[in-house]
This record gives C-alpha cells, sequence and structure tokens, in this order.
C-alpha cells in the first residue's frame, strides 16, 4: 500500500508530529509507502511530492510549521493560474485525480481546517479519492472533536504573554488591549483569558459595547485596581458594528485580511477614561514554534489514528478527539464550523470571576 498526507490552511505547532506518528505507524506497523504533498493542495494540483520514511521524520514531534509547506490558497475547485497573460479561477479538480493515480495512492490524509477539510469532502464525494481528514487549527472551530490540535500551545502562549503583559500594565497603571486570532470563533481569547486572569474578554460571539467595557475598567479602578488587561479577538466587534479589517485580500477563495481592532478599542478606552492605553498584537506568535506535551500527544494519536483509518478503510471520515478516545467521524460533521455559545459553560465561569465580555 502507499499512503499520500498533506497539510493545508494557515500552519500551527503539532502538524509535524501528526507527520512523524502517521509516517512511523505506516512504515512499522503495516510496511506502507508514504509520500508528502507540498505546500498543501497546490502540490497535489501540481503533483509535487517528497518520499517519507521514519529516518526523515525523525525529530519533528517538537518541531513548529510543517516540513511539507502549506497554503491558505489553491482550493482546486477555485483555482487561480493566469493564462494567456490573463488571471483566472477555475476547477483543477481532475488534476488531483491524475497526482493520485499517478502515484500508485490508495489513500490520501489531509490534515487541515474547515476550508481543506470541506475540499477534502468534496474530493472524497466527487472524485471518489480515499480520503481521511485530520483537524487542526489554533482557532479551535471545527466541530466533531473536543479539540483540534495547536490549540492548546496557541492558549499557552498567548496565556505567557499576558503574564508578562499584567506586571508592566501594574507598575504603569495602564490600560493594556492584546489582540488575539480568532476571525470568527473566540475560543484563543476565552480560554487564555480564563487561564490568565484577564480583566475584559471581546469576542466575535459576544457584540461588546465601548461603555460597557469602560464600565468594567472604573469598576476594577473603584477598587484600587488602576490596571486593566482587554483581550480581543481579532474577529470582535461592537454592538450593531462591524469587525476591523486591515485589507481585502486579491483572491476571492481567502476573503478579508482582519486586524487592527486592539487599536479601535484602545483609542475608544483612552478617549473615554483617560487612562493611558497600550497595544499588543500577538499575532503570528501564537502559531509559531513547538507543540505543547498536550498537543505533541493529541497530534501523536490522530496520526496513528489515520493510519489505522486507512487500514479499516474508513474513508471519507476524520479521526478526532472525543475524550477520552480518538475516533472515527464523517468528514460532513468535520467540517462545519463550531462558535463559542454565549451559554457555555466556560463564558458562565469567566463572568461567574468577574470577567467581563463587554455585554
Ligand atoms: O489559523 C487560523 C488563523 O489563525 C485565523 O485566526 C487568522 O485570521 C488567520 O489564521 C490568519 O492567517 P494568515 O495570516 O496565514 O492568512
Amino acid at each position: 500500500m502507499k499512503v499520500g498526507i498533506l497539510t493545508g490552511g494557515g500552519d500551527c505547532p503539532g502538524l509535524n508530529a501528526v507527520i512523524r506518528s502517521a509516517v512511523k505507524t505506516a512504515e512499522e506497523r503495516y510496511h506502507w509507502d508514504m509520500i508528502g504533498f507540498l505546500n498543501g493542495y497546490k502540490g497535489l494540483i501540481e503533483n509535487k511530492t517528497r518520499p517519507l520514511t521514519g529516518d526523515n521524520v525523525g525529530g519533528l514531534l517538537l518541531r513548529g510549521g510543517t516540513i511539507l509547506g502549506t497554503s491558505n490558497r489553491d482550493n482546486p475547485y477555485k483555482y487561480i493560474e493566469t493564462i494567456g497573460g490573463k488571471k483566472i479561477t477555475h476547477d483543477v479538480s481532475d488534476r488531483v485525480v491524475t497526482a493520485y493515480k499517478s502515484n500508485d495512492l490508495d489513500a490520501l490524509i489531509i490534515v487541515g481546517g474547515d476550508g481543506t477539510l470541506s475540499t477534502a469532502l468534496q474530493l472524497y464525494k466527487e472524485k471518489g479519492i480515499n480520503i481521511i481528514g485530520v483537524p487542526k487549527t489554533i482557532d479551535n472551530d471545527l466541530s466533531a472533536t473536543d479539540y483540534t490540535f495547536g490549540f492548546d500551545t496557541a492558549v499557552g502562549i498567548v496565556t505567557d504573554a499576558v503574564d508578562r503583559i499584567q506586571t508592566t500594565a501594574e507598575s504603569h497603571d495602564r490600560a493594556m488591549v492584546v489582540e488575539v486570532m480568532g476571525r470568527d470563533t473566540g475560543w484563543i481569547a476565552l480560554y487564555s483569558g480564563l487561564a490568565s486572569g484577564a480583566h475584559i474578554i471581546l469576542i466575535p460571539e459576544i457584540p461588546y459595547t465601548i461603555e460597557k467595557v469602560c464600565q468594567k475598567i472604573y469598576e476594577r479602578k473603584g477598587k484600587g485596581k488602576h490596571f486593566s488587561i482587554i483581550l480581543v479577538a481579532e474577529g470582535a466587534k461592537p454592538e450593531g458594528g462591524n469587525v476591523t479589517i486591515k485589507r481585502m485580500v486579491d483572491d476571492p477563495t481567502m476573503g478579508v485580511r482582519y486586524g487592527g481592532i486592539a487599536n479601535v478599542v484602545a483609542d475608544q478606552i483612552e478617549a473615554a477614561t483617560g487612562i493611558e492605553t497600550r497595544t499588543v498584537v500577538l499575532g503570528h506568535v501564537q502559531r509559531g514554534g513547538k507543540p505543547s506535551a498536550f498537543d505533541r500527544i493529541l497530534c501523536t494519536r490522530l496520526g496513528v489514528e489515520a493510519v489505522h483509518m486507512v487500514h479499516r478503510k474508513e474513508f471519507g471520515k476524520m479521526a478526532c478527539l472525543r475524550t477520552p478516545d480518538i475516533k472515527a467521524v464523517p468528514l460532513e460533521e468535520a467540517a462545519k464550523n463550531r462558535k463559542v455559545s454565549p451559554a457555555d459553560q466556560v463564558i458562565i465561569a469567566a463572568r461567574s470571576t468577574g470577567i467581563s465580555f463587554g455585554d
């Protein structure tokens, strides 16, 4: 047997750990060959591969990024090419089938978030490719799995950063607005806010008003606490308002680029309260570096299970965490987006400890 693997979408810590455990399981347990496609779906469309063996995946458990490269463009159904000097968007999914067949593959493991896995589902259904999915994204916004890998690492990075920001905020009696990733969901802001003891958390699922944000800052001041930490997800928006956009992207498959909400909120706080307010945008720091111990274990288990699923011919499914087990669920379920519910127990716990969501 021969199995392909690719990593798609934005990267996150743990992708290499999945590749490593899948290759080791395929080689040691089943004596199968494995190849990797380079740069996500682009490598599959252009048939760019590299061999993967137990030897060349050694040391990958703790290495961030992905040795295969990745891309959050290059959907084979909406592929952008310049033909005859003109940029066109067209369906090249047949090239995927050609690459799959010409490499004599029996299955393809696709590691990705909701966009990558939605395309994987389409390729499975429409092109009959034997696909197994593995859920990744620091955003933790995929349904069907308790946690996506990369999320725990990102929460750890943000928590560590806020711990440091808190001490300088306290020294200077400042409000500090920290912007974290999370286009459509506030999981990172919520979990790291709870872990770091942030005073205000603004997330896309709970629209805020600046009056409520300032009310919390004044409330703290009244108790002699002259500094405040405001953790804001990049996709947070005010009541009746819109998200803050950095710029449009010249690619219809990618949408807009978010960013800048921290500055908007900070300016408003300073104008309304007179309190000196600074911003920190954590950005891609949240996606870099080595995975946490939790993510290393999760990635190892997901990679192993993906290969066992190939053996059991459980195609069109995704390996996922249903604590304490790793299970296989249909890709249809997996490709759905999961948002924070305002009634979530974690939100209730945060409110109980005095955290404001600006609502
Ligand atoms: O990985 C998901 C995500 O972290 C989003 O929260 C964020 O908006 C996006 O990636 C940014 O990715 P990039 O800068 O790679 O386009």
